[in-house]
């Protein structure tokens, strides 16, 4: 007789925007006269780059004939776009990564998830609080979290690292001692970053208990603040404890399109185990590639074409979150992020939870944000609204709000 994997049934109710879906599809379904307006999920909405069109186009095409036909991609990704992303994401920053440090995967999504693949069942994990969700179950269902306390929404085995007003958003240090470290910067959900010297200070503090950062920089194409780095690389002695996780969801809208990487440098080690060496078996054996056409539209993001409109389209949704966040904050809410990210992370009023913000804006405004408490127990009490909407309906769920 089989058996289950018991871990999946620790997880704890359904995956956040599931619950939130749910939520949006009953309401609709009882006022179906209301236009609701969607800053919830993370998702974006203007259509892809010319330039990305064009290499997918042109590569559509080259897929229709023998000669220039495409079948698997190479293990770590095709050459073209390895050495595109070595050039422009690092050693234009002054980084060495070499090319074959980095491995062109589906999104970041999956890389986060699966990375914690290579580690040992036992290591402790810590994540700031809240977090992207995926860290956390990802190693639930690798039985590394222990036990959930539904009282405190804790897991017995994970080092929460609050990132609250009170702190400034800024992680400190934990009193136990953590192996594998998730930091996402500039910060889903909460829009805010660290500054560089701060990230050298997390760098300095892996190396010393000999803790490896699992590094998630989805959103370094909207930071904004000179002083904050783009590759957890330009920290020194990052390349001895750091794993670099990439998207191209955020920065070149492939949310649908899907593309990502994930640098493991060959001085991250475990002894004589080379960590870029075992990740390199594990995408070899579960992963057979981001396809040619998809492989091509993400060379064409570090084209001089594709690189101009990029971003002007970031630069776009940025002007959607600097709206939010003066908006907001001339009705009186109290926000942070929208800077360096694309989110704007503000405090319920009156001291309502985050749920039943969620509620009151869906109902009052038909406007769909993400409450702050499904991010972990320290959102509670904040709520995430995106800049990845249209401008208009950005500019309409204002005006709703105002007059809420
Ligand atoms: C912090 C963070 N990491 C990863 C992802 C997923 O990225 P991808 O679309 O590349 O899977 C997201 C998506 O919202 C995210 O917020």
């Amino acid at each position: 007789m089989f058996q289950i994997n018991e871990n999946y049934q620790k997880l704890p109710g359904s995956y956040l925007f599931s619950t939130i879906a749910k939520k949006v599809a009953a309401f609709t379904e009882e006022n179906p006269e209301k236009d609701v307006i969607r800053l919830g999920i993370g998702d974006v909405t203007q259509p892809l780059a010319p330039a990305i069109i064009e290499a997918m186009h042109k590569a559509v095409d080259e897929m229709g004939s023998a000669a220039s036909f495409h079948g698997y991609a190479p293990d770590l990704g095709y050459d073209f776009l390895r050495r595109a992303i070595a050039e422009n994401d690092y050693r234009a920053r002054g980084c060495e990564i070499a090319e074959d440090e980095i491995f062109v995967s589906d999104g970041a999504k999956s890389d986060s998830a699966n990375i914690q693949e290579i580690f040992g069942p036992d290591n402790r994990i810590a994540v700031c609080d809240p977090v992207y969700p995926v860290y956390v179950d990802s190693n639930v269902m690798a039985g590394r979290t222990g036990t959930y306390d539904k009282e405190t929404e804790r897991w017995s085995r994970v080092i929460y690292m609050p990132c609250t007003a009170e702190n400034g958003f800024v992680p400190e240090f934990p009193k136990e001692e953590p192996d594998l470290i998730y930091l996402c910067l500039p910060n889903n959900p909460t829009g805010t970053t660290l500054t560089k010297a701060q990230l050298q200070a997390w760098v300095d503090y892996a190396n010393r208990i000999g803790a490896v950062i699992l590094y998630d920089g989805a959103y370094e194409a909207y930071i904004s603040e000179p002083d904050v780095a783009h590759s957890i690389y330009e920290c020194d002695g990052a390349k001895t404890c750091a794993i670099e996780l990439k998207s191209f969801s955020k920065n070149a809208g492939f949310t649908g399109v899907r593309l990502g990487y994930t640098v493991v440098p060959k001085e991250l080690r475990c002894g004589d185990v080379s960590l870029r060496d075992m990740w390199a078996r594990r995408h070899g054996t579960k992963f057979n590639g981001a396809p040619y056409i998809v492989q091509r539209a993400g060379e064409a993001v570090y084209s001089e074409a594709g690189k101009a409109q990029l971003k002007e389209q970031v630069a776009y949704y940025m002007k959607n979150a600097a709206a939010i966040k003066e908006g907001l904050k001339e009705c009186g809410y109290t926000v942070f992020g929208g800077v360096n990210a694309p989110y704007i992370w503000l405090k319920t009023p009156n001291g309502m939870t985050s749920w039943e913000f969620f509620d009151d804006l869906l109902s009052r405004a038909n406007v769909v944000g993400t409450p702050g408490s499904g991010f972990g127990p320290s959102g509670e009490g904040y709520f995430r609204l995106t800049a990845f909407g249209s401008a208009e309906n950005t500019q309409a769920a204002l005006a709703r709000i105002r007059s809420m």
